[in-house]
């Protein structure tokens, strides 16, 4: 063999190596992607925009801001409150943001985030209800509750009353509206947008807060370092007053003090 032959033989070989390798190409590695599950039908935390049928809300713009901050690509899957921590546990998806309490029984299933919502449930009657002033006056009434929630869980400890479970809380709201419950329990910031969407005329919350939960975001058990990455993004986003824009933007006042 000649030198010249060897030397070019070296190279159409090199160059083989590097193209089955990707070695030495000038593309940018493609962006990791974080799968991102939600019930999208609790307003205004997650739902769909009627007009452009994108999902939307507070919860939607927090997990985009994460996602950014630790240099993801989010991507939103809408399902079914109650498939949520399953598919966390299957790894059909990385984490959720959907309105989430963070409770003892949960956190042996999923890891939660640092808390980034205050919240609290609290009890929507009829506008024209006179009889049922708060959690108190519940015994042996029909309650209408979204399936696998904390309000599910509370309305279950009321004495004699009929609990129906529906899948989302919206469909809770529609069965209050149709006279076929007497109350629906939920999420306190969820009841009043729906109450202010509504105009005021269907409905009305009574009584005081029932307990207070606050909302974090769920990540897999053994996601050690994905929780760390999503509470440092929350912090920066604390820092930098990305957090406060989007409460502002979603819920009309500065978030609380911590
Ligand atoms: N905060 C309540 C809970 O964790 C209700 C959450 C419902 N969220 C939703 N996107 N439907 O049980």
């Amino acid at each position: 063999m000649n030198k010249k032959f060897k030397t070019g033989l070296l190279l159409a070989v090199l160059a083989l190596v590097f193209a089955v390798t990707g070695c030495g190409s000038q593309e940018k590695a493609a962006p990791k992607v974080l799968k991102v599950g939600t019930d999208a039908a609790f307003a205004p935390f997650e739902f769909q925009d009627e007009s452009t049928k994108e999902y939307v809300g507070f919860d939607i713009d927090l997990a985009k801001a994460l996602g950014k901050q630790m240099g993801y690509e989010v991507q939103i899957q809408n399902m079914n409150f109650d498939g949520i921590i399953p598919g966390i546990e299957s790894g059909n998806i990385d984490i959720a943001a959907t309105g989430m309490t963070i409770t003892a029984e949960r956190s042996q299933k999923v890891n939660f985030s640092k808390p980034y919502y205050k919240s609290g449930l609290a009890v929507v009657v009829k506008a024209d209800n006179a009889t049922i002033k708060g959690f108190g006056d519940l015994e042996g009434k029909k309650i209408a509750v979204q399936i696998g929630t904390t309000g599910a869980s509370e309305a279950k400890k009321i004495k004699n009353a009929q609990v129906r479970e529906f899948n989302s809380s919206a469909e809770a709201f529609m069965e209050l509206k149709a006279g076929g419950a007497d109350a629906v329990v939920n999420d306190l910031p969820v009841n009043e947008y729906y109450i202010v969407k509504t105009g005021a005329k269907d409905a009305k919350i009574v009584g005081d807060v029932v307990s207070a939960e606050e909302y974090g975001i769920a990540i897999g058990k053994k996601n050690t370092e994905l929780t760390e990455k999503i509470n440092k993004a929350l912090d920066e986003l604390k820092k930098n007053g990305e957090y406060e824009k989007l409460y502002l933007k979603w819920f009309g006042k500065k978030p609380p003090q911590a």
